[in-house]
């Protein structure tokens, strides 16, 4: 499976090992950083993997951040993405077959790695249950955002970045 992977510089660590994980099992992985622990801002993250899914480009995406909150959120943002945020099996085997969730988010601070194994595997086994009261779900939770009116604000970052320099945020 082509599977994007992302994160923010406080559970690189843990990317890392998932990513090689994912690499031996035989999947083919974009991973789109972070790649070390110096400080960065989220969003960055999880809009790379957002649009990699949303473009097609891959199949699944994978996001993590300390609580998991701030990249999940931020990935759910770009047009075309289902995103679920878990802290256990059931509820990724819900995102998939229930929402049919096409990036899957967690802490890394949070959960242990045995537990973000399992979630992945979930995750990445479990099919969409298509059935007519899933696909109106479905369809209904897309419906809310319009495509012609979206826009991502590429210069958000810059002033996260500055202010993140500025020590404005702290880790
Ligand atoms: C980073 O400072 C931290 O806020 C982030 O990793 C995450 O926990 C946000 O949800």
């Amino acid at each position: 499976m082509r599977i994007a992977i992302g994160c923010d510089h406080i559970v690189t660590d843990v990317k890392d090992r998932l990513r090689d994980q994912l690499i031996n099992q035989g999947h083919d992985v974009i991973d789109c950083g972070t790649y070390d622990n110096v400080r960065t801002h989220y969003p960055i993250y999880g809009k790379r993997v957002g649009e990699l899914v949303s473009q097609g480009v891959v199949d699944k995406g994978i996001v993590l951040c300390g609580t998991g909150v701030g990249i999940t959120n931020a990935a759910q943002k770009v047009y075309g993405t289902r995103v679920a945020l878990v802290r256990d099996v059931a509820t990724a085997k819900d995102a998939r077959e229930t929402y049919n969730a096409n990036i899957i988010g967690f802490g890394g601070r949070i959960a242990g790695f045995g537990l973000i194994e399992d979630i992945v595997e979930t995750f990445l086994t479990t099919e969409f249950d298509a059935s007519v009261d899933n696909v109106k779900k479905v369809e209904e939770i897309d419906r809310l955002i319009d495509q012609k009116t979206y826009k991502f604000y590429e210069d958000t970052f810059d002033k996260f970045l500055d202010d993140w320099e500025k020590g404005c945020y702290v880790d």
